[in-house]
């Protein structure tokens, strides 16, 4: 089975050294963006600020043992960090987002600047672009859109930089959906990094009312300008539809996966996906990235 390897990595870093550690983080900033999503910035020490779109970190409250298990966050954005002495050494600033759904979101929410956590990662593959890519069309739901709006960056700031050959390829088209408006992040940040951005909600408050798939299958119907990619993240019926989209359309698709996950290395055989053969896959350590075409659902 071929798996999605390597990808691209995030601005500022390039290549550098995506090794996993353990590592303690501070808290440095916990914003509320409301309806029950937030930002949260943690500075990490001795770790290079280079991640690839799609890993993702484990990440627990230093809290006594409710929740015993970390929670998997993917990596929203990372950056040189710490301040004062920490900057003088290695250190970075990785920034999640996430929605409270239960424990463990509840209680990172609840965290102060200051509050210490502890994470273990960069972990997982990554979303790949093949050279030469003409259009990569972007897909995401609700709090699936971390790693989705971090290949739009990478790419972005690939270009910024001169990289990629065709300074203007791929160009990039996403489209966002959620419940309602609230549900739509990161909005300003697609059209900072040059995509083209429609949104779909499904109670009409924000862009189209319906589906995102639904403008995903739109769009589609135009003739691509070249070669045409799918890169999605988000709930499983969002991913199961744009899967099947692509498919009917024999187009290349990566789906940035979730799995209940205890361990994050492959040791507890918790977030085992079925993929074709009648075979499983670990999301943590084979994934969280799939080819669309290998997953059973
Ligand atoms: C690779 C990967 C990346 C992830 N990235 C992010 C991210 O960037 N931001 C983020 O907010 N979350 C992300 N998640 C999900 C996250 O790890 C947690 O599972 C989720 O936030 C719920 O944790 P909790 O402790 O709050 O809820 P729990 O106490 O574990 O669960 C409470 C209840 O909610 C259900 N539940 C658990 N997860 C979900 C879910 N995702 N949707 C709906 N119901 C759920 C459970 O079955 C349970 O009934 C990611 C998961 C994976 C595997
Ligand atoms: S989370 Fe333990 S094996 Fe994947």
């Amino acid at each position: 089975m071929r798996k999605p390897r390597g990808g691209i990595p995030s601005a500022p870093g390039v290549g550098g050294d995506h090794r996993s550690q353990e590592l303690r983080g501070r808290v440095a900033e916990n914003r509320d963006l409301r309806h029950g999503y937030y930002r949260v910035a943690v500075e990490v020490e001795g770790i290079r600020p280079t991640f690839r779109a799609g890993q993702f970190f484990m990440l627990r409250v230093e809290n006594g043992s409710d929740p015993l298990l970390p929670r998997a966050y993917s990596i929203y954005r990372m950056a040189q960090g710490g301040r004062g002495r920490s900057r003088r050494r290695s250190g970075a600033s990785v920034v999640f987002l996430y929605k409270v759904i239960g424990r463990g979101t509840a209680q990172l929410a609840g965290c102060r600047a200051g509050a210490a956590v502890d994470l273990f990662g960069p972990l997982g593959n990554a979303f790949t672009v093949p050279a030469g890519a003409d259009e990569l069309v972007l897909v995401a739901g609700g709090i699936g859109v971390p790693p989705v709006i971090a290949l739009a960056e990478a790419l972005a700031a690939r270009r910024r930089n001169g990289g990629g050959g065709r300074s203007l390829r791929p160009t990039m088209v996403a489209f966002l959906g959620g419940r309602s408006k609230v549900d739509i992040l990161c909005a300003a940040d697609f059209r900072r990094a040059d995509v083209r951005l429609s949104v779909a909600t499904e109670d009409g408050s924000a862009g189209e009312r319906g589906l995102v798939t639904d403008l995903l299958e739109r769009h589609l119907e135009s003739p691509p300008a070249g070669s045409r990619a799918i890169y999605a993240c988000g709930p499983p019926g969002m991913l199961r539809r744009v899967a099947d989209v692509a498919a009917a359309h024999a187009l290349p698709c990566q789906l940035s996966m979730e799995a209940p996950m205890g361990c994050g290395i492959g040791i507890c055989m918790g977030c085992a996906i079925p993929v074709r053969g009648d075979r499983y896959r670990l999301c943590c350590k084979d994934g969280p990235v799939f080819e669309a075409s290998e997953v059973l659902w």
